[in-house]
């Protein structure tokens, strides 16, 4: 015997908005409204720290702990260019597109994330998923 039910929403195909959804292995973070334009801001996940900007209509994400010696860099400061975040502690300048250093101290680059805006939610993917 068929049984329809229709879930305690209700909803037809529609994904559960929220922290926390999976879905293509992207994961909603936080809400469009937490994270201003050119502000960083920074959220714990289960892969560790990462840290959110949005610069003209891009949102970039990336690991928050410099790889220096681990000061946050969403408490830092973006680039002159926009495009890339510079440590509080000791200068170090991470490319927000790739993670690579451009300045030292750090020589090695920060994790990046695949990102994407959807229905007012930022959604990060797995590490390592870049593009
Ligand atoms: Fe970031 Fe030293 S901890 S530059």
């Amino acid at each position: 015997m068929e049984r329809l039910d229709p879930g305690p929403r209700g909803g037809l195909g529609r994904l559960t908005e929220g922290r926390g959804t999976v879905e293509e292995g992207f994961r909603a973070i936080a809400s469009i409204a937490e994270v201003p334009e050119g502000e960083l801001r920074a959220f714990d996940l289960p892969q560790g720290r990462v840290a959110i900007v949005r610069v003209e209509q891009e949102i970039f994400a990336f690991g928050d702990e410099c790889t220096h010696e681990g000061c946050s860099l969403a408490e830092g400061a973006l680039g002159g260019q926009e495009e890339s975040v510079i440590c509080p502690c000791h200068g170090s300048e991470f490319d927000l597109r790739t993670g690579e250093p451009l300045e030292g101290p750090a020589e090695d680059p920060v994790p990046v994330y695949r990102v994407r805006e959807r229905e007012g939610w930022i959604e990060i993917g797995a590490i390592g998923e870049e593009g």
